[in-house]
């Protein structure tokens, strides 16, 4: 028997401010995105940012339904529309914020398993590493590809 364990790391930074130029257009891109929420049943706010590999930002922002299950995630909406608009692209970087009415959150935005299982296939389709940038208002994540936030990715097709 042999025990194993995963290792992630990934960096912590205070404000937008103190991120890298690039990173920093794309997390304000984030923020701005969650005006184009339509959240009547939850409220919550939900904006992303996609960079893609011609350096191009795709917006999306989290859509309701009265029929729950219709309805879907700010992160999958931007990443459907980039992938829509820039078929011979890849996806390079992903930042998500989020918060209640609008009012962005204290703390980073994690994005849901079936969004995290869509990035990691566009990450696949990419061949190289996608970064996910987790906006909040007191601090911001940044993890340098998709298997930090999903091991064990599912790719088998
Ligand atoms: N939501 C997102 O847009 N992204 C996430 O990563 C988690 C949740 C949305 C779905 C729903 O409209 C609202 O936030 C509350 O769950």
């Amino acid at each position: 028997m042999i025990q194993k364990e995963f290792k992630v790391s990934y960096t912590e930074y205070g404000s937008i401010g103190e991120l890298p130029p690039e990173d920093r257009e794309l997390a304000g891109a984030a923020i701005e995105a969650m005006s184009g929420a339509y959240a009547p049943y939850s409220h919550f706010h939900v904006g992303a940012a996609v960079r893609m590999s011609n350096s191009q930002i795709v917006r999306g922002a989290n859509q309701e339904n009265a029929a729950f299950p219709s309805g879907l995630c700010a992160e999958r909406t931007a990443m459907f529309a980039a992938g829509a608009k820039y078929p011979d692209k890849d996806m390079r970087s992903i930042a998500i914020a989020g918060g209640v009415f609008g009012k962005l959150s204290a703390e980073p935005a994690t994005p849901c398993g079936a969004c995290r299982q869509v990035m990691a296939q566009y990450q696949a389709k990419a061949g190289a590493p996608v970064s996910v940038i987790m906006v909040g208002a007191n601090r911001i994540w940044k993890f340098e590809r998709i298997d930090d936030i999903l091991p064990l990715i599912f790719d088998s097709i």
